[in-house]
């Protein structure tokens, strides 16, 4: 069932700087901060060759990574995500094996404009997990 590994997202206090880090320290390929409101992230990518890592700083109040961040103040691995390629069917054989989907269950558009599940991080060895329909 599971894919390609799509990213590996870090929240952290200041993404422009979080940026510098990135560019200057591991010479990698960042995009510009871009705002995403309706998730509540302003997101930097990271490119690489095979896969790509999302800089995440919170935004706006009800942001859903900023109780991650009043945890970890300096920042953290937030969650993985990978491709499935039916989301439907990949929720539907999870729930199954007792995994569970936060939220309502149904998925929502992500922030790459697909169809995207969080599952629980007590189910999956303390990790969230994202799954995106690829
Ligand atoms: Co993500």
């Amino acid at each position: 069932m599971i894919g390609k590994l799509n990213h590996v997202a870090i929240a952290v206090p200041d993404v422009e700087q979080a940026s510098t880090l990135y560019k200057t320290a591991l010479g990698a390929n960042v995009s510009k901060a871009v705002d995403q409101p309706e998730h509540g992230v302003r997101v930097v990518f990271v490119n690489l060759d095979n896969s790509k890592v999302e800089l995440l700083e919170p935004l706006g109040e009800n942001s859903p990574i900023k109780s991650f961040l009043d945890k970890n103040p300096g920042g953290g691995m937030h969650h993985i995500c990978y491709e499935v390629e039916d989301i439907i069917k990949a929720r539907d054989q999870l729930v199954e094996t007792g995994a569970r989907v936060l939220g309502d269950g149904h998925p929502k558009t992500g922030a790459h404009g697909k169809p995207v599940l969080f599952l629980h991080p007590k189910d999956f060895c303390g990790t969230l997990v994202e799954l995106e329909q690829s």
